[in-house]
């Protein structure tokens, strides 16, 4: 098979990159006054600018014809379809199932897994009442009205990200739960949360796809000694009543403890990171209600349908994430910003990191072969405001290219009568839409002044994605991550690498498996094929530990 570089369509492009690279985007909106209306596309209620990008109609076809040649549109049909997209594992990757309306076929080995997904559905939901109309009780007859939930990777980041999202859409019954999120593997987060909590009216969500991370089953075990010492209370009496688990596998809930009633069910062919949607997503269901879980859950399946059916000239993800390989690939960016002008989309970056650079950080080729070309860029973000005044500088006078991503929402505070906040979502607006400007047109959008200092002056030419939400509702929250998900997907079609394994995180928690007993037991003789920095790093840790106990 010819590599990727070696290819008709790679090498059309890398030719036309030569021209492009020098121009500048100043220009190319002069050359052009219908660039907005060419460059972006509307889906829903989402609108994709893709017009600050560096592109030109020629580019765009050349790159649609490289998604052609990567053979696109069946391999998207293959996903959907639940073929075996994830070769190293042997699985499907069927977290777009998990969005189908009840009624729909999806076959996993012969066997429609809808039914499944909508019963696990009905479960939680089960669930959600229970602890929203205040009939779940603690072990001593308490009404619960704290949830913790523990979880790490994406058991935590997506869960996390759409409670603080999606807050507002909290329906009254869940008013009086509070939600706490413990992922840190140190227990720093589990150990400060400890210290508030009432046991009596705490409940656990441990969750985990394998239930074996140790981050997870460490915080766990914390929670379950800190019930087991502070009450006497017949500990299967407190497994029942404080803990509920979501895994793949059942059968380490239950010899963790888990009551069989309370183990929600997710499956092997849904990746960690893509499991929002699954039970993992409870504590949103518990947060935002389960009717606002549902509405998220729709607005997914919408950038499904629209995904698998558009045309690729029309279609978002694929053109968000050509547009992302033209400047990888072909301009060499190699660092990408992530910015929400929009404080409840927080946890927005984090979450994209995992999205991204856990499923695409990779140099082998679903056929075993070594990359010979860039794949996922360093990914990094922050709430754009606070980033203006942190990391900016070097993206408007630095020497790196990179590329942003602007998130925001056209409308808020609409339903309340408090002029001041809509005013400051308005000055949020007006700094996205100042940054992106100046970011791309840099000294071209100022008045010219040949006095300015090079100390002053802007080279602008940084592309960015203007990504604007009519409001974020659960349907547009939905249509963004489903957005992103398929953009991820689409690349790795595109650079012929698996987006669903995470082989490159495996053998860093063997090695910590293996460093262990140096660790707690000082007597145990350090491996003589250390190398000596390690070693001496634990020579230095004993030390310490040896002054504690004096
Ligand atoms: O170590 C990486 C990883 O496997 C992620 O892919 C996953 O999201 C995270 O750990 C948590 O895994 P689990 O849900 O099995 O606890």
């Amino acid at each position: 098979m010819r590599a990727l570089t070696e290819s008709v369509a790679w090498n059309n492009l890398q030719q036309h990159a030569c021209a492009a690279k020098q121009q500048h985007l100043a220009a190319l909106f002069a050359q052009d006054p219908q660039r907005f209306k060419r460059f972006s596309f509307q889906q829903g209620s989402l609108l994709l600018d893709l017009s600050k990008q560096r592109i030109s109609i020629e580019t765009v076809e050349l790159l649609l014809q490289l998604a052609a040649q990567q053979e696109l549109p069946a391999r998207i049909e293959a996903l959907f379809r639940g073929d075996i997209v994830n070769c190293s594992e042997q699985r499907p990757a069927l977290h777009t199932a998990l969005r189908e309306p009840e009624g729909t076929v999806v076959r996993v080995d012969g066997k429609n897994i809808v039914p499944d997904i909508q019963r696990n559905l009905v479960r939680m939901k089960v669930l959600v009442d229970a602890i929203h109309s205040q009939q779940w009780r603690g072990y001593a007859g308490d009404a619960i009205d704290t949830i913790v939930c523990i979880g790490v990777g994406g058991s935590d980041l997506g869960p996390v990200m759409t409670c603080r999202a999606l807050a507002e859409f909290a329906p009254e019954p869940a008013a009086h739960l509070k939600m706490h999120f413990v992922s840190s593997m140190d227990g720093s987060q589990l150990a400060r949360e400890l210290q508030k909590l009432i046991p009596e009216r705490t409940l656990f969500i441990v969750a985990s796809k394998s239930f074996s991370t140790i981050d997870t089953m460490a915080n766990a075990s914390t929670a379950r000694a800190w019930l087991e010492k502070y009450t006497d209370a017949p500990v299967e009496v407190l497994l029942e009543r404080h803990f509920i688990g979501i895994s793949a596998t059942a059968a380490r809930m239950t010899e963790w403890g888990i009551h069989p009633e309370h183990q929600l069910e997710m499956w092997s062919w849904v990746g960690g990171r893509f499991s929002m949607w699954s039970a993992i997503g409870l504590p949103v269901a518990l947060h935002i209600g389960y009717q606002g879980f549902l509405r998220l859950l729709e607005g997914a399946h919408q950038m499904d349908l629209h995904f698998r059916h558009s045309r690729l000239e029309q279609n978002l993800p694929v053109l968000l994430a050509l547009t992302e390989i033209w400047n990888i690939n072909f301009l060499g960016i190699h660092a990408h910003a992530i910015l929400p002008y929009d404080g409840r989309l927080q946890h927005l970056p984090a979450y994209l990191e995992q999205l991204q650079m856990e499923s695409n950080g990779k140099s082998t080729t679903r056929h075993n072969q070594s990359v010979s070309y860039r794949t996922c860029p360093v990914l990094w973000g922050e709430i754009g405001p606070n980033a203006q005044h942190a990391f900016y500088q070097l993206l408007h006078q630095g020497t790196e290219d990179v590329m942003c991503d602007f998130v925001v929402s056209a409308r808020r505070y609409s339903h309340r009568k408090n002029d001041e906040l809509r005013h400051q979502h308005h000055l949020a607006q007006a700094n996205l839409l100042a940054q992106s400007r100046l970011l791309a047109f840099g000294d071209h959008a100022l008045p010219p002044d040949a006095h300015t200092p090079a100390y002053k002056r802007y080279a602008g030419n940084q592309p960015s994605t203007t990504i604007l939400l009519d409001q974020l509702t659960p349907e547009t929250f939905g249509q963004l991550i489903a957005l992103y998900e398929h953009k991820v997907f689409v690349q790795a079609m595109v650079w012929d690498i698996n987006p669903f394994d995470q082989w490159g995180v495996e053998q860093g928690k063997v090695m910590a498996t293996q460093l262990m007993p140096v660790l707690t037991d000082s007597s145990v003789a350090l491996d003589a094929e250390l190398d000596s920095s390690t070693a001496n790093l634990v020579r230095a840790i004993r030390h310490e530990q040896k002054q504690e106990n004096i």
